[in-house]
């Protein structure tokens, strides 16, 4: 992926960080770098060397939303066309964790953007909304149910309406992102958390992830019998063989991803 037009790629052991590189607009979400990001994702997903991903923007903008110039004139049948919210789906399918790491504007389909991360990292100059009404639209990408989710009804109700932004702190309190901390330091905090998790064992970390995402989309009963099929899986994981055995022999265990 050399020809990466509107994204970086930073790669440090284990953690690739993927950087959306359209600051004169805010990292405004046009399709080409959706195409770039959604390619990009899969890529990083299949190869062995990468274990968990961060996702950031730069100090003034995670991204301020879908690129609003490239909608304005767009008919319905077109925006049915360009299907871009079916290639977001793939973006929820991605099995390693993604982070966010996230400072000034999440706006729009950049909220959106953010809440498809499992983890969120915020600096303290956050400002994270879904202000779709003030451009006569709603979110279209997800805000309505994953805020909602993450969040509850009423606030949803209230950002979604009104388009007012959160800060980071109380996106902090309402339970949208993990934790805040000094601008300086969003992206190496991100980055931290991305290492840690990378030396986790692989196999354990993606039956998990996998078992959380699965709590949005089913019932209790469904997801214990998921998670439960997902725990014995583990079992037949030699990383599961390792982690057992070196904690009876007080050692640090050596994970092979396997
Ligand atoms: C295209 C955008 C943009 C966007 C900012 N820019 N947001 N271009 N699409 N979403 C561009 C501006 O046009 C401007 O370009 C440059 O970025 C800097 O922005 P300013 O407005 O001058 O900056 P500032 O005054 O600091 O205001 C920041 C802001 C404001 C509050 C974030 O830019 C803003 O309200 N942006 C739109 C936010 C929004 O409505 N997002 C939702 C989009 S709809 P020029 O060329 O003038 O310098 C959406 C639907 C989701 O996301 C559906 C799923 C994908």
């Amino acid at each position: 992926m050399s020809d990466l037009k509107n994204l970086l790629l930073h790669r440090n052991g284990f953690v690739a960080t993927i950087q959306l590189n359209r600051p004169q607009v805010l990292n405004a979400l046009n399709m080409e770098l959706m195409d770039e990001l959604i390619a990009l994702f899969d890529s990083l997903d299949k190869d062995a060397s990468v274990r968990c991903i961060v996702l950031t923007g730069n100090e003034k903008a995670f991204a301020a939303g879908a690129d609003i110039k490239e909608m304005a004139n767009a008919t319905a049948v077109e925006m049915l066309a360009r299907d871009q919210f079916s290639k977001w789906d793939r973006i929820r399918k991605v099995k390693k964790p993604i982070i966010a790491a996230v400072s000034g504007f999440a706006l729009g389909g950049g909220c959106e953007l953010m809440m498809h991360c499992d983890i969120v990292i915020a600096s303290d100059t956050a400002k994270i909304g879904q202000p779709e009404i003030n451009i006569g639209v709603m979110p279209g990408a997800g805000g309505t149910q994953r805020m909602t989710r993450a969040v509850g009804k009423v606030l949803a109700m209230e950002l979604v309406l009104t388009g007012r932004f959160l800060t980071a702190e109380e996106a902090l309190q309402a339970g949208l992102i993990n934790k805040v901390v000094p601008v300086e330091f969003y992206l190496e905090e991100a980055q931290k958390l991305a290492k840690e998790i990378s030396n986790r064992p692989p196999v354990a970390v993606r039956l998990a992830k996998e078992a959380v995402l699965k709590s949005f989309d089913t019932t209790m009963e469904i997801g214990l019998e998921f998670e439960r099929k997902n725990f014995y899986l583990l079992f037949s994981s030699e990383d599961m063989r390792e982690g057992m055995a070196a904690f009876i022999e007080k050692r640090k265990p050596e994970w092979k991803g396997k």
